[in-house]
């Protein structure tokens, strides 16, 4: 063996090394590579051996050559590392991308209840025309529920099959009349209120739920006719469902108004000709109303002789069944998003 002989083997395993790494895509197959020729009883260290059998003064050269071999062998398994580290890196961010140009999600957006719609279109249209709100409590005292307005002592609405009783005195207000009441205690006429809010009533089917909402109208005022109260309602209707929709004023009984009339609309689903909505009369009901009785009047400390005054009540869920042709009340009250994303 001489300093030639022993340069071309490491040679030869210096480019066999090198071969054998090119390529390689996992680090445990490189690293076994390079242990193969670099390791302590690899093929270089065993090449090693024979550097015994050169003579001393060939030996530094011998070494030199070593050296470069285990160099460039260390050399080319780093760049296969890097290699596999850049390969790693590419199939990850390859994976992850992110189009920043794609638009943001948007955010679901919060819609007001189509109930609270429809309460605040109605407030907005009677506030116009100059209605004041006005409010009472939903925890009524019975005087103020009933016996202010005129309900005789064995009137039906008195009975708990219909009223949610808290004590003697204490109930749910079964409407918002009671707010006519407060309202006229606290102020002096001229009168004109609209009173928003929830009533209860011992009722729950299809069109009837123990809780919901009415809207309370009061004009009190020298003169106030019926024609008053025909000619806001009209306005009313001509802003709700349209100036084409029919009205009638059909008599009806109120303790506290007399008069009393009961307002329909011509039926909005078949133009009056009959359909299952409106039984088949063409005809829908929409609220109560009437000229304040004399008696509520002297309830309240007003005289009846100088002031006249009308009032209605409507029921804003009826009014949102019909505006949205909703066939089931329940609907209002399920809180189902699919439901409620429907009104925008
Ligand atoms: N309070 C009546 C009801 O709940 C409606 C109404 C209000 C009628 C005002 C006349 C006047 O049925």
């Amino acid at each position: 063996m001489d300093l030639q002989n022993f340069e071309q083997s490491l040679l030869a395993l210096q480019q066999s090394a090198i071969d054998e790494l090119k390529g390689v895509s996992r680090r445990e197959d490189a690293l076994q590579i390079k242990n193969r020729y670099l390791g302590k009883k690899g093929q270089v260290q065993a090449q090693m051996s024979v550097l015994r059998e050169l003579p001393n003064e060939q030996r530094r050269d011998a070494g030199r050559i070593s050296n470069s071999t285990k160099q460039a062998i260390e050399q080319a398994f780093q760049k296969v590392m890097s290699d596999i580290a850049q390969a790693e890196l590419d199939a990850k961010l390859a994976s992850e991308a992110l189009d920043v140009t794609l638009p943001a999600r948007k955010p679901k957006l919060h819609r007001s209840h189509p109930l609270v719609q429809t309460e605040q279109e109605l407030i907005a249209l009677f506030a116009e025309m100059g209605f004041a709100v006005a409010q009472g409590p939903e925890i009524e005292k019975d005087y103020y529920n009933f016996e202010a307005l005129n309900f005789p002592a064995d009137h039906p609405a008195r009975d708990m099959q219909d009223t949610f009783m808290i004590d003697q005195q204490g109930l749910l207000r079964t409407h918002t009349s009671p707010v006519q009441i407060r309202t006229m205690l606290a102020y002096k006429p001229p009168v004109q209120i609209i009173a928003p809010g929830r009533v209860y009533r011992v009722d729950d089917d299809p069109t009837h739920s123990p809780v919901f909402h009415q809207i309370e109208g009061l004009l009190v005022d020298v003169g106030v006719t019926m024609a008053d109260l025909k000619g806001t309602l009209r306005h009313f209707i001509d802003r709700c469902f349209g100036k084409q929709t029919p009205m009638r004023l059909r008599p009806s009984f109120f303790p506290f108004t007399e008069p009393s009339a009961e307002v329909d609309i011509g039926c909005i689903f078949c133009a009056q000709k009959g359909c299952r909505v409106c039984s088949q009369t063409g005809w829908l009901e929409i609220l109560g109303s009437g000229m304040v009785d004399p008696n509520v009047f002297k309830s309240c400390g007003i005289d009846p002789e100088r002031y006249t005054g009308f009032a209605f009540g409507l029921g804003v869920e009826r009014i949102a069944m019909l505006k949205y042709q909703i066939s089931d009340i329940r609907l209002l009250f399920q809180n189902d998003v699919r439901f409620l994303e429907q009104f925008s």
